[in-house]
């Protein structure tokens, strides 16, 4: 018998859990988390970390309406890829139990096992999908209303028999679509928001208020949380994550510059240039200093 207090049960305290947890923590508790799991899969090595947006295709998740309407296609869904991946077992242990961590220490100094999941659900669905060792599995989680205030986190993957699922043919259907390289292990952390909405782009709208955030929210929710990242990481944005839908180039990748970077960055010469100014009949002409670059 356990002498720690313990939850007795999984209603209210998890649902206070998930809703207190400032929705701000999501995208630095991503990223924390693709450093973590790809500095542990290949400590030796550069690593890349990939936010992008891309669309959900077909023949992974989905449901029925009443109609009989299948939604099954899911748009511009908010992405988070790194290498690393986790086993079917570990998958389950990782994701549908809160307070667990997956070859981490949980203390109160490291891991709480709470960071993505908490801050998340509240406010939007949460889709992984991982691949370890040629074999690919994925868990789904939403919320459920019950009425009021109450809520609970439904594990929508799960069959009855199991929590989570395999996906393999999915993955490598998609594998050019998704950047997904078959020869390594991999997760993808993905947003697909409020109640799944599968026309609600996640970047910029990810807490689906129907309210286009700036396109900036993204990249201050990083600089907020990381001055500067490990040496031998390399987190990459797409263009579809730095700019409004329609801008005219949406494609290839930029590196994230931490606060520590952009320091060290050998900034172009400022140079004085003295400019004329007309000065009206009685006012003194003004010097102006312009930038340079
Ligand atoms: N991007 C990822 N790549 C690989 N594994 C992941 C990824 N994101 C989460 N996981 C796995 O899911 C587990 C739960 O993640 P979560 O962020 O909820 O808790 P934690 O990272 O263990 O602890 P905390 O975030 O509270 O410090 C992690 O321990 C890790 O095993
Ligand atoms: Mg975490």
């Amino acid at each position: 018998m356990s002498n720690t207090l313990i939850f007795a049960n999984t209603g209210p305290q998890l649902s206070h859990i998930i809703k207190d947890h400032p929705k701000e923590t999501a995208v630095p508790e991503a990223v924390r988390n693709m450093i973590e799991a790809a500095t542990a899969y290949k400590p030796n090595e550069t690593v890349e970390l990939k936010i992008r947006k891309l669309d959900i295709a077909s023949g992974l998740i989905g449901w029925e309406e009443p109609d009989g309407k299948i939604v099954d296609y899911f748009k511009n869904k908010l992405s988070f890829f790194n290498p690393g991946g986790m086993s079917a077992s570990e998958l389950t242990t990782a994701f549908t139990k809160v307070g667990s961590s997956v070859g981490k220490e949980n203390s109160l100094d490291r891991n709480y096992g709470q960071g993505i999941r908490t801050s998340v659900l509240y406010w939007s669905e949460l889709l992984c999908i991982t691949y370890k060792n040629g074999v690919a599995h994925y868990v789904w989680l939403g919320k459920e209303e019950l009425g009021g205030n109450d809520f609970q986190i439904e594990i929508k993957s799960a069959d009855g028999t199991d929590m989570v699922q395999e996906c393999t043919g999915w993955v490598v259907e998609n594998a050019q679509e998704r950047e997904y390289n078959l020869d390594e292990d991999f997760t993808e952390v993905i947003l697909l928001g409020k109640e799944a909405n599968p026309t609600q782009d996640t970047f910029m709208d990810p807490y689906g208020k129907n309210k286009l955030e700036s396109t900036l929210w993204l990249r201050k929710a990083i600089y907020t949380r990381f001055w500067k990242l490990p040496k031998n990481v390399k987190l990459l944005m797409n263009l579809n994550v730095l700019s409004k839908p329609g801008s005219k180039k949406t494609t290839g990748y930029r590196d994230f510059m931490t606060f520590e970077e952009c320091l060290e960055w050998d900034l172009p010469k400022v140079q004085q240039k003295p400019q004329s100014c007309k000065s009206s009949k009685g006012s003194t002409p003004r010097r102006s200093n312009t930038l340079l670059l």
